[in-house]
């Protein structure tokens, strides 16, 4: 299929959409790699804890000698926050980080289509939702790819690029090179349910809630376990508290439908909490309670 998608080396203007825990790690990054952002939330709450958590995590780095401090001051600089999506019809790039619900997403895409000017690839960090779908909202599938990042953004290594049915050739090379220019390293995978790290890490954080929720242990037991058993980071509770229960419940739901098999089907103590709003770390509330 014919693609106006813009060559690598024209990514110099980048829109973020979702100013959340990942859309801001994710405009921290294109800024540090040098490009001009504009980070849209639809909630201004949103974008001032957006530029606090930007400016914590690159002082992080300041403070570790990892960048200087006028890098810093630069990265900050090139950020610009804003709230009406026209503001960005001159972007090459716009990578959507809003909340994990098809029906929200392809709405957005469907608008970006409209707005952003023909040659500019439209990119999704969504965690599980089909890319081939939300390109099909718009009149250029070619130029429509998945781009899921990790959290937090700054610091995992991982990119994941999916191809949809109908993303170009040209277009992937585009984003692979943008990925590496951000410093990660990237992985393909098909646009299927989940791609590949989550088809396989969801299925365990939903057998964490099983293990609680049917009584086999405490959750610092269950999450000692796999820390100290396995040599995780964190224990698949605590992981799901930091990533958001939404985030899990979602991706289990986009997984249990797309695959047909009871085996994904969402424990029914993670339904609750989410039914309750305990949506982890990001809420001070979720499997934890955090001060
Ligand atoms: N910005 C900059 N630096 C940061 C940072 C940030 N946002 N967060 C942490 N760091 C740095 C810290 O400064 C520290 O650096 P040093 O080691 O040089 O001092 C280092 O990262 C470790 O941080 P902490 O000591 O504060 O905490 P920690 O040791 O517990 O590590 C963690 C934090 C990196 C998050 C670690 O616990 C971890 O790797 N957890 C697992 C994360 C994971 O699995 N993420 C993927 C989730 S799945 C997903 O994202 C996909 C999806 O679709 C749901
Ligand atoms: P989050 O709840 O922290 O942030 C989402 C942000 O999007 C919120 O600030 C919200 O106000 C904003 N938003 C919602 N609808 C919007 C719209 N129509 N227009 C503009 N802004 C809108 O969520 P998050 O954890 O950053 O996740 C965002 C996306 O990234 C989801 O698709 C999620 O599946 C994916 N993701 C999450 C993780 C993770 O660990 N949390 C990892 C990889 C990918």
């Amino acid at each position: 299929m014919a693609t106006q998608a813009a060559a690598t080396s024209e990514i110099a203007a980048v829109g973020v959409i979702g100013a959340g825990q990942m859309g801001s790690g994710i405009a921290q990054l294109a800024a540090a790699a040098g490009c001009g952002v504009l980070l849209l939330d639809s909630d201004p709450a949103a974008l001032s804890r957006a530029v606090a958590s930007i400016s914590s995590s690159l002082g992080r780095l300041v403070a570790k000698g990892q960048i200087s401090q006028a890098a810093c001051d630069d990265s900050i600089k090139r950020i610009k926050c804003v709230s009406d999506v026209q503001e960005l019809q001159g972007v090459d790039l716009v990578i959507e980080a809003i909340v994990e619900s098809e029906d929200v997403k392809k709405k957005l895409f469907v608008e970006l289509d409209r707005i952003t000017k023909p040659s500019a690839i439209l990119a999704s960090n969504t965690s599980s939702i089909s890319i081939t779908r939300l390109a099909s909202a718009t009149s250029r599938p070619s130029q429509v790819i998945g781009m899921h990042f990790f959290n937090p953004p700054p610091i995992m290594k991982l990119l994941e690029i999916i191809r949809g049915a109908d993303t170009a050739e040209e277009v992937f090379s585009a984003v692979k090179c943008f990925s590496e220019r951000i410093g990660k390293t990237v992985i393909c995978s098909q646009d299927y349910p989940g791609f590949i790290v989550n088809r396989i890490l969801m299925p365990m954080i939903n057998e964490a809630f099983w293990a609680l929720y049917t009584g086999v242990a405490t959750k610092e037991d269950i999450d000692t376990g796999m820390k100290l058993g396995t040599n995780h980071p964190m224990g698949p509770l605590q992981l799901a508290d930091f990533i958001g229960l939404d985030v899990c419940l979602s991706v289990l739901r986009v997984l249990h439908n797309g695959l047909g098999d009871n085996k994904y089907s969402p424990c029914p103590l993670l339904v609750q909490y989410v039914d309750a709003g305990r949506l982890g770390k990001k809420r001070g509330q979720g499997v934890y309670s955090y001060g």
